[in-house]
């Protein structure tokens, strides 16, 4: 079969470059058209910025990085660096990128390459808050319906919240964007805290990524390292969870997963629950369902995966 097109949009983060590494090291199962930054997890600056380092530590200095938008769609930006660190990429030290930044702008790309690719054959892979994917359905609404589908990782319904009680980072930092998604009728995957708090990287599957002897294994095990302490302290968790790299593994292996189709609304108006992800699990409106909302995962089958795919680089 031949391999998936996708656009990875993304606010590296530890999480989002072992996502995106996950991808270039899958050539058989993942063509990458483009990496587009969004601000979320540190400033655009950063996140563009971060995204090039991650190519390069690669070893793909071909692929295309666009930045994007650097506020979501109406209200001010609400970072992470309590979690991912002052440059969003703490725990190595990798050298400032080389390859320059693409010319256009990230929603101009997504557009444009939507509408040149043939419909359907391109998948949206967003692992930040949904700000491009949403400013480019409202420059293009015609896009909606060559778009294969959106695989996301965002929001919470039986986990709840990590940036407030109620809602996940993600969608928390542009609500509004969330919703022109969620409404948009594009076939959505939602990688939602409920799953991605199973994908947990415990000392055992750190050491086997540092036992990999490769500078990604390296890099991925000191991102971790760095990366668990808030999990850890938060949640008193065995590791830190993998949020983003279950969107890419998704991809390539579904099976390694199971949800349920349901509806899924986003709260925007309420200062309490803003940014939450009303998921109708047990069906009791008669709302349409517009997502497969993922509560399981295979965590071994996951993690051989992702050990697997990172030696390959
Ligand atoms: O809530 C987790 C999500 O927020 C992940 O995508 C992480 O990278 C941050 O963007
Ligand atoms: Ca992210």
């Amino acid at each position: 079969m031949a391999p998936r097109k996708i656009i990875i949009d993304t606010d590296p983060g530890q999480d989002d470059a072992v996502a995106i590494l996950l991808a270039l090291a899958s050539p058989e199962d993942i063509e990458v058209l483009g990496i587009t930054c969004v601000a979320g997890n540190v400033p655009l600056e950063l996140t563009a910025r971060n995204a090039r380092i991650v190519c390069e530590l690669a070893g793909k200095t071909d692929i295309k990085v666009f930045a994007g938008c650097d506020a979501p769609l109406e209200r001010p930006l609400v970072t992470a660096e309590h979690v991912h660190g002052k440059t969003g990429l703490d725990g190595p030290t990798l050298p400032e990128p080389r390859m320059p930044l693409a010319e256009e702008h990230a929603v101009a790309f997504i557009v444009e390459t939507l509408r040149d690719a043939a419909p359907g054959t391109v998948t949206l892979c967003p692992l930040g808050p949904l700000t491009n994917i949403a400013r480019a359905l409202q420059k293009a609404p015609d896009i909606a319906d060559r778009i294969a589908g959106i695989v996301l990782m965002g929001g919470a319904y039986f986990e709840v919240g990590n940036i407030t009680p109620t809602a996940e980072f993600n969608i928390y930092v542009d609500p509004e964007a969330a919703a022109i998604v969620f409404g948009s009728g594009v076939p959505i995957t939602v990688m939602p805290l409920d799953v991605t708090h199973k994908a947990l990287v415990t000392k055992a599957r750190n050491d086997a990524f540092r036992a990999l002897g490769t500078p990604v294994g390296a890099a991925v095990a000191e991102m971790t390292d760095f990366f668990e302490r808030f999990d850890k302290e938060k949640y008193g968790s065995n590791g830190a969870p993998l949020h983003d790299p279950c969107v890419t593994a998704y991809l390539i292996r579904p099976d390694l997963f199971s949800g349920r189709h349901v509806n899924v609304e986003i709260e925007t108006g309420s200062d309490l629950t803003l940014g939450m992800t009303v998921a109708d699990w047990w069906g009791v409106t008669d709302r349409a369902p517009n997502a497969t909302f993922i509560g399981e995962i295979d965590a071994d089958g996951f993690f051989a995966l992702l050990t697997e795919r990172l030696a390959r680089l």
